[in-house]
């Protein structure tokens, strides 16, 4: 925790020049000093994980009991996913195949709200921080996702066709801003193109913005706020801000980006701006 609360002072001081930094590439030299010294803030998320990576769940099962002292048989396996599973019958992100395990394997309960809410929080002691440890173990391998089953090629198609599709109440598309607008800046924010520039590489990112972890189930999440998404009819209470977590719509957009990314090397956590 001493990391972050140095860090947020370091933002503050270079407030102005952070705004200018778009990827990581980019950070401005200060905050390159900072992770030069060892102090990635995200860090503290990946050690919370490998932590939790080997705490039993309620039947006495840890994940190190299937997949490894330290996840050494799940070395590699971040670069390959989004991909389908046999034992789940779809396909799944990082965030939805960590809560098949827990629910299936470790006697965790899908149905139990309680467990749930904290699943799906940010700050939860499951999600952020096993996908950052899991993630962090596919380090230094290429990404490579292969689309080889059916499954995995519908939702592709249906990732492609997400992104330049316009929806909600505004007529959006991830398009518009990331491909169309890419590079220009829309409230102050420089525009990336997360498929040109093959972002999935560093994400699960550290954001100094929100001073926290996002994994990209997060990140797709929020920029469908920009939406203003309608559920039945274009009424106020019909509105929903975006798409459930671990929803067809948010893992076909992941799939999507992922492939574009085939051949980055996975370099994670990320630190952006
Ligand atoms: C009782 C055994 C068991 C436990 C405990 C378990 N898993 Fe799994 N896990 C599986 C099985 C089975 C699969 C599917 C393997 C496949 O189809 O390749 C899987 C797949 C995965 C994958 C994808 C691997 C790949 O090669 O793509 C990840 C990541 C994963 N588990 C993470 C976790 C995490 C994190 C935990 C702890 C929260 C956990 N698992 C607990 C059995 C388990
Ligand atoms: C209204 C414009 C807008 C729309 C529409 C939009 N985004 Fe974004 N997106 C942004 C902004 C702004 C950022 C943050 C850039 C930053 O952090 O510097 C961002 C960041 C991202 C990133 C991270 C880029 C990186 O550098 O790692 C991804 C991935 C992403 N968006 C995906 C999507 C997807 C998928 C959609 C469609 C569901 C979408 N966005 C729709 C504005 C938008």
């Amino acid at each position: 925790m001493r990391k972050r609360t140095l860090l947020a002072s370091a933002i503050m001081a270079g407030g102005a020049v952070l705004t200018a930094a778009v990827a990581q590439e980019q950070l401005p030299t200060h905050l390159k000093e900072l992770l030069e010294l060892g102090m990635h803030p995200g860090h503290a998320y990946v050690d919370e994980g490998r932590e939790m990576f080997h705490t039993p769940g309620p039947n006495g099962k840890s994940c190190a009991t299937c997949h490894g002292q330290d996840g050494k048989k799940l070395e590699g396996a971040y670069a390959k996913m989004p991909r389908y599973y046999k034992d789940i019958g779809k396909v799944a992100d990082i965030d939805t195949r960590i809560l098949a395990c827990m629910t299936k394997y470790m006697g965790y309960d899908k149905n139990d709200k309680k467990f749930m809410k904290k699943f799906k929080k940010w700050n939860g002691p499951y999600r952020v921080p096993l996908a950052s440890y899991v993630a962090s173990l596919s380090n230094g391998m290429r990404i490579d996702v292969k689309l080889d089953d059916p499954q995995e090629k519908e939702l592709y198609k249906m990732g492609e066709k997400l992104w330049y599709m316009r929806v909600g109440a505004r007529d959006f598309s991830c398009g518009i801003c990331h491909t169309v607008l890419a590079g220009k800046r829309i409230r102050l924010q420089g525009l990336p193109d997360p498929v040109k520039n093959k972002v999935y590489a560093h994400w699960p990112a550290y954001r100094f913005g929100s001073d926290r972890m996002w994994t990209m189930e997060d990140r797709v999440r929020s920029c469908f706020k920009a939406y203003l998404l309608y559920t039945k009819q274009w009424s106020k209470k019909d509105w929903v801000k975006k798409p459930p977590p671990f929803s067809d719509w948010v893992i076909a957009l992941e799939l999507y980006m992922k492939h574009a990314a085939n051949g980055a090397t996975v370099e994670v956590p990320g630190l952006l701006r």
